[in-house]
């Protein structure tokens, strides 16, 4: 054997599993770091009450816009979630003889349920940054031309709410430090399905919009700083 096998290369599992450790490290450091929060969270679609409520058929195939019913959102830090009212609106029994099937009536007696009891609907939360993550502004960024698409996906197209991108600090930062790639005019934020055409067409160098004119306009440029988003 020792023939064969120089004495030197006895040193050489220690030295590779010194290297494999040290790789680990890195990838375990890296991945704490940038990436583990956003792979565990993405995909997570909690079971909402009732029927729950579906985008693909409100916000997509009846065409509502979000701030019909995410109403303070242009205002406001956080978004809005709208109360049982909004949703009677449409679904109270009167109004059922209208487009509205059996089928359909069924699957909204727990909004007239809710209503009737004078009960909230206890929707569950989907998106939830960790408390050391100071105030998230939806308004700051919706006025500064940053869609709802960027963050939260194709919501016109889930009939359940999932979590798209995994809203870490990595994914903050990318944009934070990229604005450009992402920056659309402010009357277009909740057009998501004009953002996602103009965002993939932009993404091959082919993109309609003037994005310096529309960063020039910006109060701030996006901060970095870890004050801006923790105490
Ligand atoms: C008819 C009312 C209505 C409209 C229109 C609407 N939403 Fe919603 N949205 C809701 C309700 C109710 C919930 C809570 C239930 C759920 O999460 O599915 C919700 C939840 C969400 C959530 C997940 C919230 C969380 O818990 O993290 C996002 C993101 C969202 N909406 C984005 C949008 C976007 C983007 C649009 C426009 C394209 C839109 N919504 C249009 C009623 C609406
Ligand atoms: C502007 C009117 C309008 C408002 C407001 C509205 N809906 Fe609807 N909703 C409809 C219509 C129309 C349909 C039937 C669509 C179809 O059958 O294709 C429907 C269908 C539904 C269904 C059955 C569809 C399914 O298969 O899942 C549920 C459940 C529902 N809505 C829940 C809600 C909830 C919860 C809210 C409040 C957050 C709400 N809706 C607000 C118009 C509305
Ligand atoms: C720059 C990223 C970003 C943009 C743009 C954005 N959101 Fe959000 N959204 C978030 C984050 C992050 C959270 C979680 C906030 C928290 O935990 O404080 C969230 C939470 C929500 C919630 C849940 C709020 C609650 O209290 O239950 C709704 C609803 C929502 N967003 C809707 C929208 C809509 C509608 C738009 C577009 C009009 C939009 N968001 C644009 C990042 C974004
Ligand atoms: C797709 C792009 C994009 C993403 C993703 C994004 N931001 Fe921003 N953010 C911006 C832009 C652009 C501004 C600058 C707005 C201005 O000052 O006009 C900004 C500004 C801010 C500000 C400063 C607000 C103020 O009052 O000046 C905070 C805080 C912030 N973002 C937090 C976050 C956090 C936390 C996340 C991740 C959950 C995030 N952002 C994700 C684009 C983005
Ligand atoms: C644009 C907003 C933003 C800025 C700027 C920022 N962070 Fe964060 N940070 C976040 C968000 C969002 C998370 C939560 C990630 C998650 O969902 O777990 C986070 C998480 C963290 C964590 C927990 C580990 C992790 O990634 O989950 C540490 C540590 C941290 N930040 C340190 C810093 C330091 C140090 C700086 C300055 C160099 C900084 N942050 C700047 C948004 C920001």
């Amino acid at each position: 054997m020792s023939v064969i096998f120089p004495k030197w290369m006895n040193a050489l599992p220690t030295l590779g599993a010194m290297a494999s450790v040290g790789g680990l490290l890195t990838v375990v450091v890296g991945t704490w770091y940038w990436a583990t929060p956003d792979f565990f969270k993405v995909g997570y679609s909690p079971i909402q009450p009732g029927s729950g409520f579906n985008h693909q058929i409100h916000a997509g195939k009846l065409g509502m816009d979000c701030r019909y019913c995410h109403t303070k959102i242009e205002q406001s830090p956080e978004a809005n979630i709208p109360n049982v009212a909004t949703c009677y609106g449409c679904h109270a029994p009167q109004r059922v003889n209208g487009s509205i099937s059996l089928a359909t009536d069924q699957k909204v007696q727990f909004i007239r349920d809710a209503y009737d009891g004078d009960k909230p609907i206890e929707w569950r939360r989907v998106h939830k940054l960790p408390d050391y993550v100071r105030n998230f502004p939806h308004d700051v960024h919706l006025s500064a031309g940053v869609s709802c698409y960027s963050c939260h996906g194709q919501i016109v197209s889930m009939p359940q709410v999932y979590e798209a991108k995994g809203l870490g600090m990595g994914f903050c930062l990318d944009c934070h430090r990229h604005p450009e790639t992402a920056i659309v005019p402010k009357d277009k934020v909740t057009d998501l399905l004009w953002v996602q055409g103009e965002l993939t067409a932009r993404a091959k160098g082919e993109g309609t919009v003037n994005t310096q004119e529309l960063l020039g306009r910006l109060w701030n440029t996006p901060p970095q700083q870890c004050g801006a988003c923790h105490q």
